[in-house]
């Protein structure tokens, strides 16, 4: 049922696949709305700060990279970057990574619905960039253009923002 969120659903990059089953988990057992959002946003927060793969069976000594984003394309690109010398999104290495991926936001989830359960309280602890509040002061309602997200807006909208033009290997393309 979860397979196609592979790849960021087949491979689009999108939202990270390790998410998926989690986020079907708390929306299947948590019926309060705002209970509901408040795990999953600690969930997805929780994402894109921590260090991925903890969970290691391989034993390959993979680095552990925060991507500071939900978004496939950004973490794999990220991760398999990181990695010296760089290795494809079709390595071993990164199978091996992502499939960690996938049991550490799972532990994650089992986690935070545990703590629910023994407690009955959940206390969020982890938050979107702070840049995203203060962006989305204005361009939620205030000021068009009008947009919705969580995402760090500068990982797109930044000054470091990848530029096509910049690269010598472009050159052609353009
Ligand atoms: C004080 C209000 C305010 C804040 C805060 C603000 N914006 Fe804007 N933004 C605007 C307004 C008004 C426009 C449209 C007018 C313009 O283009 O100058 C705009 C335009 C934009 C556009 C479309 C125009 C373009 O440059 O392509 C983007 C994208 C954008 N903002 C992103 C952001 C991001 C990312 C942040 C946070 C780092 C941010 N904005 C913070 C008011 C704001
Ligand atoms: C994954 C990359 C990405 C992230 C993260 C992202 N954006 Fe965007 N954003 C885009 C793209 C691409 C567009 C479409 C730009 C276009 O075609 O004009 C866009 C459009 C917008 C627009 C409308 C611009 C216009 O001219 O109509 C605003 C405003 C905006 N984004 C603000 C934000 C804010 C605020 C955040 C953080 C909460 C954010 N974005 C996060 C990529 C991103």
């Amino acid at each position: 049922m979860f397979l196609g969120f592979s790849g960021g659903i087949a491979g689009w990059g999108t939202i990270c696949g390790a998410l998926a089953a989690p986020v079907c988990l708390i929306s299947g057992v948590v019926a309060d709305k705002k209970l509901r959002e408040e795990m999953i946003n600690e969930l997805m927060a929780w994402y894109i700060h921590h260090p991925f793969p903890e969970y290691q069976p391989a034993g390959l000594n993979l680095p552990k990279v925060a991507v500071g984003s939900t978004l496939c394309h950004i973490s794999v690109s990220k991760w398999v970057n990181a990695m010296d010398p760089p290795v494809t999104a079709d390595s071993k290495e990164k199978k091996a990574r992502c499939a960690g991926v996938s049991g550490d936001t799972a532990k994650k989830a089992v986690e935070i619905l545990n703590a629910y359960a023994d407690t009955g309280a959940f206390s969020a602890t982890h938050k979107p960039d702070p840049i995203v509040a203060s962006c989305m002061g204005c361009h939620k309602e205030s000021a068009p253009p009008f947009t919705q997200g969580k995402e760090n807006c500068m990982s797109c909208h930044g000054s470091g923002l990848i530029n096509i033009d910049d690269c010598e290997s472009h050159r052609d393309l353009l």
